[in-house]
């Protein structure tokens, strides 16, 4: 097999590993900055969803629970949210979450959004924020919510669009690839911007079969207080894993590039990036 050749189960394998390791982290921004930088976004997801009091709700790559969190105060006692995730460490914030809020109608549990162990036609609605374009089959992942929806049901899902519209991803995801001598990712591989091109994530909801498919774009802004904090975010969130082939030098130099290279994004008001993304939802 050559080097360049995809194997979905061992990246999936891989992506496992590498959230559970770095579940502490990603809470730490989760918590502190992308929860209220995802506020409008969640909000337009449930409303697009149509989760209301009562509602039965499945959330896929839930995280550490952000959104399952805000679902389960909108069904109330009455509904159901079940919160899922590849990863166990980070299923475990948003169990712990649910349990200090009180919220005893929110569980959670480890599954594959490609392989959902779940019943058909079980569900009103499913949401999924910033999770399909991990897959790598996402047009599989599209196939399980349809099935495990009931008819009637609707499904709203976010991703990022493209590189030059997240800067600070963009740039710094360009600069490790290349320290790392990885040729930029060929289409249909999984990665943060794999199904922002214009059309693609409206596609993949037409082909399972939804109805009144809509997509629109939101826009907003990452706002930290240097080049050298976006570094130490990235750091946590496991990009420091695209320069396990290099040695120690070669990372440092690598980072110091990126933070040189983000230093454009800094202002008068600190660091602030855009960032931009596509909320899709369809009915079953
Ligand atoms: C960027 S985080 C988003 C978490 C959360 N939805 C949010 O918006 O804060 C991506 C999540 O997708 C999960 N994930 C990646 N591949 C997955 C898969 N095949 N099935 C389920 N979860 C997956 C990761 O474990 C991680 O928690």
């Amino acid at each position: 097999m050559s080097t360049n050749e995809f194997n979905p189960a061992q990246y999936k394998a891989a992506t496992q590993q590498l959230w559970q390791e770095m579940a502490p982290g990603w809470h730490k921004w989760s918590s502190s900055l992308f929860s209220e930088l995802n506020r409008n976004i969640t909000n337009q997801m449930l409303e697009l969803a149509g989760i209301r009091a009562g509602s039965r709700v499945l959330d896929i790559a839930a995280g550490d629970g952000d959104q399952s969190i805000t679902a389960a105060h909108r069904v109330g006692p009455d509904g159901y949210v079940l919160a899922t995730d590849l990863s166990s460490n980070v299923l475990a914030y948003a169990a712990s979450a649910a349990e200090k809020a009180g919220l005893a109608h929110l569980e959670t549990r480890v599954m594959d959004g490609e392989n959902l162990e779940l019943e058909d036609n079980s569900f009103d609605a499913v949401i999924c924020r910033s999770g399909l374009m991990l897959m790598p089959d996402p047009k599989t992942a599209m196939a399980e919510i349809y099935r495990v929806l009931r008819p009637g049901g609707r499904v709203s899902a976010f991703v990022s669009s493209t590189p030059d519209k997240n800067p600070w991803l963009g740039i710094s995801v360009g600069i490790l690839r290349k320290h790392a001598q990885l040729p930029p990712a060929p289409p249909g591989r999984p990665g943060t911007f794999s199904l922002g091109a214009p059309g693609v994530f409206k596609g993949i909801f037409h082909e399972a079969g939804f109805q009144r498919v809509v997509t629109h774009y939101t826009s907003g802004s990452l706002p930290l207080s240097s080049a050298a904090e976006c570094v130490e975010l990235l750091k946590d969130i496991g990009l420091d894993s695209v320069l396990v082939s290099l040695g120690e030098d070669e990372q440092q130099q690598a980072w110091a590039e990126v933070e040189q290279a983000l230093r454009q994004l800094e202002g008068p008001d600190g660091f602030v990036s855009p960032v931009e993304g596509i909320i899709g939802a369809g009915l079953k």
